[in-house]
């Protein structure tokens, strides 16, 4: 029985349980975790944020090996490394064939926590469905998922670095690359440095920005912007973000936001800061029962795009490879993004170090 971190009631600690783990059913697969990184999209199931059917086993963000292929599979074989993505696309519908895949018709059921036919793979000790975050649940030893859910990567690339490309990596590069469509040269501002915030700064950096603002309340965060590409910093809780962002760039406001937290404040700070004309991409998943406001002369007079990022526009199956390339590169940080790695027994610690600012990016490794 593998171990799995099980999130059983909203505000309380998550538990780590030995859970019942079903064979792969016909396309489906199963894979033994090499690391799962410990992304704030967990802790929101844990605190309620992100409202999910309890209890689950979470964790999202995973790369490991294939141990068990289902009937029918052809994607993967047994023993192959892989990538899991938390939007199993189908393949065949609108937004899958003019390439958003993540926006995909079908992958509705891995937001309720189950994989295609509605059931889940996993059971606790007394055989009470649990189920699984985003069809993936890579909080666990072993896993059993779709195979839309995997892909395949080179054998070369380190499992435990792998696993940030599943999310905190393609979310905030792809925010860049995909989504914005930052122009090299152009300035932009980053509200969070966090796990995934990093990623937006160094996706703007390998975009060629030429202005990298890094706002975030906690100074460790800002340090790490730094080694990420932000040429500058700001602490909101010393400074205005938005009246410093214009100052920053000759009282036009930065060409692109871009908002890493999830928070309206900080949303229409985004928005606020950047230029006439200019772009503000929000990443950070908020509350669903909160707003943000946008001016209703402005937002015309203005002309300036307010959109959203869901999953940094991600084409598992394209972009995957390339950010593992990107890596092995030496262009893209992973590295200096696992500041810590954890055992699974210790995941509530994992979750205290996040709300303290500890880590860049803390993974647990199995
Ligand atoms: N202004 C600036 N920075 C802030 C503020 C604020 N008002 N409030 C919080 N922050 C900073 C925190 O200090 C932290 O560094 O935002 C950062 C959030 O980072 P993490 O907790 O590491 O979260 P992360 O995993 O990066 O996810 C950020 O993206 O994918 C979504 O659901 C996820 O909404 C979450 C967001
Ligand atoms: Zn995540």
């Amino acid at each position: 029985m593998p171990k799995a971190v099980v999130c059983r009631e909203v505000n309380k600690p998550v538990s780590v349980e030995d859970v019942q783990l079903e064979k792969p059913r016909r396309g489906e697969v199963m894979v033994r975790l090499v690391a799962s990184g410990v992304c704030h999209s967990d802790l929101s199931i844990t605190d309620g944020t992100l409202p999910v059917a309890l209890p689950m086993v979470i964790g999202h963000e995973g790369a490991g090996i294939v141990e068990v292929v289902g009937e029918d599979v052809t994607r993967v074989k047994q023993g192959d490394p892989v990538i899991l993505s938390w939007v199993p696309s189908c393949g065949n519908c609108r937004f899958c064939l003019v390439g958003s895949p993540h926006l995909c018709a079908n992958a509705g059921h891995a937001t309720g926590g189950r994989l295609k036919d509605g059931t889940t793979r996993m059971r606790d000790s007394s055989g009470t469905d649990l189920s699984m975050m985003t069809a993936t649940a890579t909080m666990s030893e072993l896993t059993v998922v779709g195979e839309e859910s995997v892909v395949p990567i080179d054998p070369e690339m380190p499992l435990n670095r792998a696993c940030l490309i599943g999310c905190g990596v393609m979310t905030g590069v792809g925010a860049v690359i995909n989504t914005a469509k930052l122009e090299p040269g152009s300035s932009a501002i980053v509200f969070g440095a966090g796990g995934v915030g990093l990623n937006v700064i160094q996706g703007c950096a390998l975009a060629g920005a030429a202005q990298i603002i890094a706002v975030d309340v906690v100074d460790q965060k800002l340090e790490f912007a730094k080694t990420f590409g932000a040429t500058h910093t700001i602490n909101a809780k010393e400074l205005d973000p938005v009246a410093t962002a214009k100052e920053l760039t000759a009282g036009l406001g930065p060409d692109y936001g871009f908002e890493v937290i999830g928070s309206p404040t900080t949303i229409e700070q985004a928005h606020r800061a950047i230029r006439r004309g200019g772009t503000a991409v929000v990443v950070g998943m908020g509350r669903l029962t909160e707003s943000a406001q946008v001016n209703a002369l402005m937002l015309a007079f203005d002309e300036k795009i307010l959109t959203g990022s869901y999953y940094g526009g991600a084409r598992p199956l394209v972009d995957f490879p390339k950010l593992c390339s990107l890596y092995q590169q030496g262009k893209l940080k992973i590295d200096e993004l696992v500041t810590q790695a954890y055992k699974i027994d210790q995941i509530n610690q994992a979750f205290q170090d996040m709300e303290a600012g500890k880590n860049a990016r803390g993974i647990i490794q199995f």
